[in-house]
């Protein structure tokens, strides 16, 4: 259903209902300090006064106009005094307009701030891993990319609409009555609905729009999925009729684009027409007053228009502002989703809260294993009754020790290693480092004791440094190039490159097997330099060529035996297995061998030995 699942995945963005109310909530704990306060009240004020200063711009018309027709002394005065005040009142709108958007601009930028910054701690008590950016943190980092500036945008764009609109709307007819006092009321009851009407038909039309275009954007989604699974479909032979199926879309899609654009032209002009409409009523009752006798002066009816021109356009923002607000409300209902799925995890159970780091010693004895699993039991539900996972999982690892795990795939090797970095809470059994059952032990303090390397190597955005020395601040250049150099990083890294940035596109690019050397460095500097004594490699070495394979399995091993760290490594090579200690083969989620390279070689029938044969006959 909605909410957020374990990699902190969001779903159900929803549409508005009780959006609205999010983004208000979300707004008000962004703008909590005193001076973004102060600034929004200023800038309220300020949009405010430059409004009025340009409502009372089209009031000097008429005083200029009537001085032009009467070319004598004193309506010289009044043609200077008249301009004067013109270009008063622009410049006070110039100035308060400009200062307000400014400080909006302000206010925006630190609600903004504020709200990326609360979703990305929601993210990390989430429990989303910071290796995990790319499937976990990668689906929180699209509110922090999109959603949250859409809120900000409400703030500096909206508002600032807002304060325009309710001027012109009320102020505006307020103007209209006052100047024109000779002008037959009929007019104005007939602006304001036509207006409205124009309205009504805008936010309709856009409402209807965006339905459209939504179903538009499925059919494309659904196009490319079709046109992009071409190697499935084509192990399937199903090319015939995946063609027939992009066919139909096609058609589908092209009636849709082609009902969308009627439907807005139609909705456009219609718009159009009621808003002329009213211009031309204002006009030709205005020109018949101006005939009569009682006069409507013409600076009057120029000033009449005017104004009514800039109800009209502003009545439209209005619609426009609907439309933000609305897609804003949306994006703020799933930001909240975050933040409340963080604030449930907080509360329930304890040992999620994001404890300090290292406040708990290891009950370490040097005798003894640093990692033991008892029996450790992991199901994962697939929805069908049926379990995988790990079931009754036992082995150890001594201080110093290289722990090959190897096995099929889908045997539970990831499994058992998210146990041990306690991704995955132990359903039975028990996880003990340095004699601890990490079940009593805060999720902060067991990841600050293990180093985990995953299958997918993870860059997070920053500079080369930044990347290998992650949540190490104390790291010098030389640790890091150390660890470059174990994990032989050293034909692509030096220290002249550390301060450059890894982007797709621009600055370092890397290719598969450099990531995977960059996340291993990232594993080994925490061993060197951080307080990690168990070190978790999940089938890292599978993009490398064999040359670096080789240096690289050497600087694990040299780490393992110098700093005396349990190191558990997950391979699919079995020739990598030779430099293990230890080799376990795992099957169905369980350990059914283990020994050394040489003696599970010997052991006749054993699956250990398949595997290598296989391997061989490569
Ligand atoms: N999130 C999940 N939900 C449901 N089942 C899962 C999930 N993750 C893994 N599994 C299942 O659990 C079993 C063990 O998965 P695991 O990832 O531990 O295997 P593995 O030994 O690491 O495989 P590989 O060598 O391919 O990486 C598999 O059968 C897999 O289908
Ligand atoms: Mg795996």
């Amino acid at each position: 259903g909605r909410g957020i699942d374990r990699s902190g995945m969001v779903a159900g963005a929803g549409d508005g209902t009780g959006g609205e109310r999010a983004l208000v909530d979300l707004l008000a704990q962004s703008i909590s300090s005193g001076s973004s306060r102060a600034k929004l009240v200023a800038a309220f004020v300020g949009s405010a006064g430059a409004n009025l200063c340009f409502l009372l711009l089209p009031l000097q018309i008429p005083l200029v106009v009537s001085a032009l027709d009467d070319p004598n002394s004193s309506s010289n005065k009044d043609l200077l005094r008249g301009c004067a005040r013109m270009v008063g009142l622009y410049l006070f709108r110039v100035v308060l307009g400009h200062g307000g958007r400014h400080l909006l601009n302000e206010v925006g930028e630190e609600a903004l701030l504020g709200i990326q910054q609360r979703l990305f701690s929601a993210a990390q008590r989430l429990k989303v891993e910071s290796f995990e950016l790319e499937f976990g943190l990668g689906k929180i980092l699209p509110l922090l990319e999109h959603d949250a500036p859409a809120i900000r945008d409400v703030l500096t764009i909206n508002l600032e609409r807002v304060v325009m609109g309710s001027f012109y709307v009320c102020g505006g007819i307020y103007l209209c009555l006052a100047i024109s006092k000779f002008l037959s009321l009929v007019v104005f009851a007939a602006v304001v609905p036509i207006a409205a009407s124009s309205m009504l038909l805008k936010r309709v039309s856009e409402r209807f729009g965006r339905r459209l275009s939504d179903r538009r954007s499925r059919l494309a989604e659904r196009s490319r999925l079709v046109l992009g699974s071409t190697r499935l479909v084509r192990s399937h032979a199903c090319e015939e009729l995946e063609l027939a199926r992009y066919k139909e879309l096609g058609r589908e899609y092209a009636a849709e684009a082609s009902a969308q654009s009627v439907f807005m032209s139609a909705c456009k002009g219609g718009s159009g027409l009621t808003h002329s409409f009213a211009l031309m009523a204002i006009i030709f009752f205005g020109v018949r007053k101006a005939s009569a006798s009682d006069g409507l002066r013409s600076g009057e009816l120029v000033a009449l228009v005017n104004i009514v021109v800039e109800i009209g356009k502003h009545l439209d923002m209005a619609v426009n502002n609907y439309l933000l607000l609305s897609t804003a409300a949306g994006k703020a209902l799933k930001c909240q989703e975050v933040l409340q799925a963080a604030k449930a995890a907080d509360s329930s159970g304890g040992s999620d809260a994001p404890g300090p780091i290292c406040s708990l010693e290891p009950a370490s004895t040097s005798s003894g294993p640093v990692l033991e699993l008892r029996r450790c039991t992991y199901a994962y539900d697939d929805g069908e009754g049926k379990t995988k996972g790990v079931r009754e999982i036992s082995f150890s690892c001594a201080p110093g020790e290289l722990l090959c795990l190897v096995g099929p795939s889908g045997c539970g090797k990831s499994t058992a290693l998210d146990l041990v970095s306690k991704f995955r809470p132990c359903q039975g059994g028990q996880v003990l480092i340095h004699g601890r059952d990490l079940a009593a032990v805060p999720d902060g303090v067991c990841r600050s004791w293990v180093s985990w390397v995953g299958q997918s190597s993870a860059i997070v955005p920053g500079t080369v440094r930044e990347n290998i020395a992650y949540g190490l601040p104390l790291a010098t250049d030389e640790d890091v190039m150390e660890a470059v150099r174990l994990s032989s990083c050293d034909d692509f890294i030096d220290e002249k490159v550390l301060d450059q940035t890894f982007d797709e596109g621009t600055g370092f690019n890397l290719s598969g097997g450099q990531r995977a050397r960059v996340a291993i460095a990232r594993g080994l500097l925490k061993v060197l330099k951080g307080s990690a004594s168990v070190l978790l490699l999940d089938e890292v070495t599978a993009n490398l060529d064999p040359l670096s394979e080789a240096s690289l399995l050497s600087g694990i091993r040299k780490v393992t035996k110098r700093h005396r760290v349990a190191t558990l490594f997950v391979t699919h090579r079995i020739s990598n297995a030779k430099i293990a200690d230890k080799v376990l083969v795992v099957k169905s989620g369980a350990v059914i061998e283990r020994g050394t390279h040489d003696q599970l070689c010997d052991m006749e029938g054993g699956v250990y030995q398949k595997l290598l044969a296989a391997s061989d006959s490569f």
